[in-house]
């Protein structure tokens, strides 16, 4: 028995050395860590647990049959993260490359469907050269069943995708199919063709950087959604993201105990809207303001910026918040904001985690090339998005919400369960300039004295319907209530809608305008 279990021990020994000395240090040169370090630094302490570690490829092309693949290229297992069961598989660079192919694949397939059937989240390192060349189509269908995986389990179970090298060709499809994708800055890339392709086929020229880097993927095509310096704090925000969602559909969205005071009056929020209706403020103060212990957790962060997603806990409870953001185009609406939000309050509806909508919005961005980019589609996604999400939804007005983008950030007739405007709300078909400009053009054209007469009849408006009364008379806005209560009245309305229970006809699936 102790020859074979030195054996054993040589072997798995030998597995664990991945790619060797000399690639380990050049992976930690470029300031990487390794497929094991990073599991390592995923998971609780001591309860990583790796399985198919004796994996193998079967590939005879190209003089693969002598080649060795310690862990086939991706270490694979489970564990827990703050004591909640999470799978997970890393690439492993060091191992030719990370590339895919059919048995390196069939491992990550084995880790989705175990998650599939626990109901556990599952977490993907990307590192890879993509499919394994030598492989050929064997690595195109390890993708395929891959693809087919993300797609089934698609709110079912959370699957967090973090980019930590590169990751290219149709390869990007497995992240892109995932509900969140990190990205390390400077070290991780995703492009469908890389600059190379670019350049002999359009002869532009362009950095892998600056075409598919973090930033990139952040900031202007909205594919990824967080970034992070390094491997370390990556792993340590999938860590707290992970801490917010349910492990799967059927699961309430975790609760932790706080010792922020369920009835603390926020005293600040009753100054915190400019006596000038077209000045701007921070709409992050007001959600700080709400959260427990200030704490947020803000998604796509630096995408669409006019919009806000964030996770927070209130009461203990997460939620998600969508929220305009006066500071950034007015808090208009454009075709980014409306993906950002549709797809935000998508991902917060299958995971059961309630939604709070706080509510400054002038309208829909004018302009040709909002209409011609298709703003009336992308608009229509977060009409859909909130209309279909049946999880708690609450929407507080604190200033501006005229005409089909109040409808568009979750009223009353959109699904809203609770409606609450601050005094300062002004909730109308237009804003009272444009109003004015329209229904009293004749009293101004008219007019003796057309300036004044158009400010009169302004201010006429304003008081009149630039405010939330009218349409509390109407039963649109539940109640009118002071900003400073805003904590205390979500922490009470959220409680009462915890029971809720809402059921959508049955049919295959919908047909959401993507
Ligand atoms: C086989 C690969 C590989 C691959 C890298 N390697 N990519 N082996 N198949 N796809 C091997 C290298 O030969 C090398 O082996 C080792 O991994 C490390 O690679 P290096 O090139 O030395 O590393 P680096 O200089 O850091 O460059 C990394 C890289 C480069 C940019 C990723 O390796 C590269 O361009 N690889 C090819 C990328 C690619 O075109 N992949 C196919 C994409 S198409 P040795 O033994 O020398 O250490 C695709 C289709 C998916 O993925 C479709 C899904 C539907």
């Amino acid at each position: 028995m102790s020859e074979k279990l030195e054996l054993l021990r040589a072997i798995r020994e030998k597995i664990e050395e991945s790619g060797g000395a000399k690639r380990i240090a050049k992976q930690h040169e470029t300031g990487k860590l390794t497929a094991r370090e990073r599991l390592l630094l995923l998971f609780d302490e001591s309860s990583f647990v790796e399985i198919d570690a004796f994996v193998k490829h079967r590939c005879v092309n190209f003089g693969m049959e002598t080649m060795e693949s310690p862990a086939e290229g991706v270490v694979t297992g489970y564990g827990k993260v703050n004591g909640r069961l999470v799978y997970a598989y890393a690439q492993d660079f060091t191992v030719i490359g990370g590339s895919l192919g059919e048995m390196h694949a069939n491992k990550i397939c084995k880790v989705l469907d175990l998650a599939g059937k626990m109901g556990a989240p599952v977490v993907g390192m990307n590192d890879s050269g993509g499919a394994r060349i030598q492989e050929g189509v064997d690595a195109l269908s390890g993708y395929g069943k891959i693809f087919y995986r993300n797609s089934i389990m698609s709110g079912v179970i959370p699957q967090i995708s973090v980019i930590m090298g590169p990751c290219a060709g149709g390869a990007v499809y497995s992240p892109a199919l995932t509900d969140f994708i990190f990205m390390v800055d400077k070290t991780a890339n995703m492009f469908i063709t890389g600059p190379q392709v670019i350049k002999a086929v359009t002869g532009e020229e362009v950095s892998s950087e600056a075409l598919g880097g973090a930033m990139t993927h952040n900031t202007v095509s909205g594919v990824a959604q967080f970034i992070a310096p390094n491997d370390q704090s990556c792993i340590s925000e999938v860590r707290r993201l992970l801490d917010f969602l349910p492990s799967n559909n059927l699961e309430p969205a975790p609760a932790y105990e706080t010792a922020d005071d369920m009835n603390r009056v926020c005293a600040e929020l009753n100054s915190i809207i400019p006596p000038e209706s077209n000045k701007a403020y921070d709409m992050k103060d007001i959600i700080k303001n709400i959260a427990d212990d200030g704490e947020i957790m803000e998604v796509s962060t630096h995408y669409a910026l006019n919009i806000i997603t964030c996770f927070m806990r209130i009461n203990g409870k997460p939620v998600g918040v969508i929220a305009n953001q006066p500071k950034v185009m007015a808090g208009c609406l454009d075709i980014n904001a409306s993906d950002k939000a549709a797809r935000f309050i998508r991902t917060c509806d299958c995971f059961n985690i309630p939604i709070l909508n706080l509510v400054d919005v002038p309208g829909f961005l004018p302009g040709t090339s909002q209409e011609h980019g298709g703003i009336i589609r992308h608009g229509a996604k977060m009409l859909y998005a909130y209309c279909e999400a049946t999880v708690p939804k609450i929407t507080v007005i604190t200033r501006k919400a005229y005409g089909g983008a109040y409808l568009a950030m979750c009223s009353k007739d959109l699904g809203a369960d609770i409606v609450f405007a601050w005094p300062s709300a002004e909730i109308a078909v237009m804003g009272p300039e444009g109003a004015a400009n329209i229904i009293f053009r004749n009293d101004i054209q008219n007019s003796a004295d057309p300036i004044s007469t158009r400010r009169e009849m302004i201010g006429s408006y304003t008081r009149e319907f630039a405010t939330p009364y009218k349409a509390a008379e109407r039963g649109f806005v539940d109640d009118i209530i002071e900003p400073a209560h805003t904590r205390l009245r979500l922490i009470d309305a959220f409680d009462m809608l915890t029971t809720k229970r809402e059921k959508l006809p049955a049919k295959k699936h919908g047909n959401i305008p993507l």
